[in-house]
């Protein structure tokens, strides 16, 4: 395939493999014990290198903008297995000046050493998981950390040279207080983040936390109180000087991340490794899901990816508008056909997008009804 433009590309590796399996989680990962055999955690990278290769022999070398490892717990295979794939990356693709180099940790999956190595290797941005500072909604979401553990984690980051350091927030989670949200935003605002990225809990089919709440071991996350939260989050971010670049998502000026921007401004991205997503070019796929069938498709020469989806322009068009309107920056009012125009205008007279920045050329759901994003977008796609 040859790649068609050199708009801003993007890489996510995907890393597999987790200590425990939260019960809230249903991402593409395993234990040792669920991986079962044909799978090396250890040598897993190599895998991952050789993906890398055939990806830049697939497109006409575009330049790389962004780079996110994730997971599963990508710094369970060490430093030394990431900074090979750094190396990897390296050697096949050249990297724009400014590229943002992520990778996601578990708080109690690092230590200052291997912070250290990161940075060292290249890693220029660091997303640990922090969820909660209440010891007993960790325990809820079956996390093995303390609150502690991610602070510290933050602050030796931040003492190993990365500059931008994300904690992610799980609000909502059963038996959760306003206090609790609070203590949370105060650990991120302490530890001197530039970036708190904040989910609503979502009770994922087939999950262990699905099975409590479909006993009625648990009440299901209500949706009023988490409206409540996410206002409380915003509100305290924003006098510690954050703010909303998405709905989920604050920045210190200067902390936005580019990888986040390159998925909602539809930019081109290649997933590697098993059960990741791709966007290159209208064309989407899914590589085969389990690390074992990935490999396995590796070692024979197979086509690691499954389920590929040519997007029609409707399609196209739907996902922009999708993404974009959860965003700060909006969508430019040149994207909307005439009747999603007309929606716009009675959306802007009403106050629910922004009519001033509606007038300058941009669709933008005002801040007071951000929270309300998705049934704006609904209505305006019709
Ligand atoms: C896949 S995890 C990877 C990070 C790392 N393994 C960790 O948990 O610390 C990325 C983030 O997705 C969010 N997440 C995962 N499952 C979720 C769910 N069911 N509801 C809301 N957020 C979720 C969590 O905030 C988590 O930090
Ligand atoms: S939330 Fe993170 S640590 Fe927990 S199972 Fe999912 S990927 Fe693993």
């Amino acid at each position: 395939m040859t790649h068609q433009n050199h708009t801003p590309f993007s890489l996510y590796i995907h890393i597999p493999f987790c200590a425990s399996i939260c019960g809230y989680c249903d991402f593409n990962t395993y234990t040792a014990q669920q991986l079962g055999g044909g799978v090396s955690q250890e040598s897993f990278h190599k895998l991952l290198i050789r993906e890398l290769e055939l990806v830049s022999r697939a497109l006409d070398a575009p330049t790389v903008s962004t780079v996110f490892i994730g997971g599963g717990t990508p710094t369970l295979i060490g430093s030394d297995s990431l900074t090979q794939i750094l190396r990897g990356i390296e050697n096949n693709f050249s990297l724009s000046p400014e590229v943002e180099i992520t990778t996601e940790a578990n708080p109690d999956s690092v230590d200052a050493q291997m912070l250290a190595e990161l940075r060292e290797g290249g890693f220029n941005r660091m997303s640990f998981g922090m969820q909660s500072a209440s010891p007993s909604v960790l325990a809820t979401l079956q996390r093995t950390h303390t609150a502690g553990a991610s602070r510290q984690a933050a602050l030796w980051a931040r003492e190993a040279g990365f500059e931008h350091v994300n904690l992610d927030l799980i609000y909502g989670t059963p038996g959760e207080t306003d206090s609790d949200v609070r203590d949370s935003v105060n650990v991120c605002i302490d530890a001197g983040v530039d970036h708190v990225a904040a989910y609503s809990l979502i009770v994922e089919p087939g999950t262990a936390m699905a099975r409590a709440v479909n006993q009625g071991l648990l009440p299901p996350p209500d949706d009023d109180e988490c409206a409540d939260r996410h206002n409380i989050i915003d509100t305290m971010l924003a006098s510690a000087g954050f703010n909303w670049y998405e709905v989920s998502n604050w920045a210190k000026p200067g902390g936005q991340s580019s990888h986040n921007k390159a998925y909602w401004t539809s930019a081109n991205w290649w997933g590697v490794g098993p059960g990741a997503h791709s966007h290159v070019d209208g064309r989407r796929w899914v590589n085969h899901k389990h690390p074992a069938t990935y490999a396995k498709a590796m070692e024979n020469g197979e086509a690691l990816h499954v389920d590929t989806e040519e997007l029609t322009s409707e399609q196209i068009h739907v996902e922009k508008v999708m993404l974009a309107l959860r965003t700060r920056a909006g969508l430019p009012v040149g994207e909307l056909d005439t009747q999603e125009l007309e929606r716009a205008r009675e959306f802007a007279l009403q106050g629910v997008i922004d009519p001033v920045e509606f007038a300058d050329g941009v669709v933008r759901v005002t801040d007071s009804e951000r929270l309300l994003a998705d049934r704006v977008i609904r209505e305006l796609l019709g």
